[in-house]
């Protein structure tokens, strides 16, 4: 008796936190969107990692793009971050079985992820958080030189160094120089 009643608090605090880990990423940067599959060459192209460089994608989704990076630029280093619980661990599974052994999956807010060593950030938010809180992060912690690569959406407070945008039906990826 006195087990189920624990099996079943157990089971409603990890239903909880699975929910609110979920939900609260689509208050906080955006929901779940993955970056488009045939988006990846470009954004590889445009990422265009040095060997020893780090590379971090801020809500990393399942880690379409973290994967494809990892295994382009091996000599680099990969960080990918996510707050939903279920992306994290989908995440943490293909680490863990060895997709690639340059990238770190963290289960972690963006907002505490320290961005001073970073060299190249890839980012799929929306245009308020990115150009509010995030910008202003970025301001405050990347090093000089430091690029952010924004999928879709732009800030429109910064001036892109480049906006890359090879055909009318696809979508804009923006480069910020910090
Ligand atoms: C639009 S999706 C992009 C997913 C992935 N970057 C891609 O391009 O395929 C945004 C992702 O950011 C995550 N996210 C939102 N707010 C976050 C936060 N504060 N910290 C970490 N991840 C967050 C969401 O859970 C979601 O997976």
């Amino acid at each position: 008796m006195v087990g189920a009643i624990i099996l079943e608090i157990i089971v409603f605090v990890v239903t909880l936190i699975f929910l609110v880990s979920i939900i609260w990423p689509c208050f906080s940067l955006a929901g779940w969107v993955p970056t488009l599959k045939k988006d990846l060459k470009r954004i590889a192209k445009i990422v265009d990692l040095k060997p020893g460089q780090t590379f971090c994608e801020l809500g990393a989704g399942n880690g379409r793009v973290s994967f494809y990076i990892a295994k382009k630029f091996p000599k680099s280093k990969v960080i990918a971050i996510e707050l939903a619980l279920p992306l994290f661990i989908i995440g943490k599974i293909k680490e863990v079985f060895g997709f690639s052994n340059n990238i770190s999956f963290k289960w972690r807010n963006l907002f505490q992820q320290d961005l001073s060593k970073v060299d190249v950030i890839y980012i799929f938010a929306l245009p308020k958080p990115l150009d509010t809180k995030l910008r202003e992060k970025f301001e405050k912690e990347l090093k000089p030189g430091s690029r952010v690569v924004s999928y879709a959406f732009k800030m429109k407070s910064v001036e892109p160094k480049l906006v890359h945008k090879p055909q009318n039906q696809d979508k804009s990826i923006y480069v910020y120089e910090f």
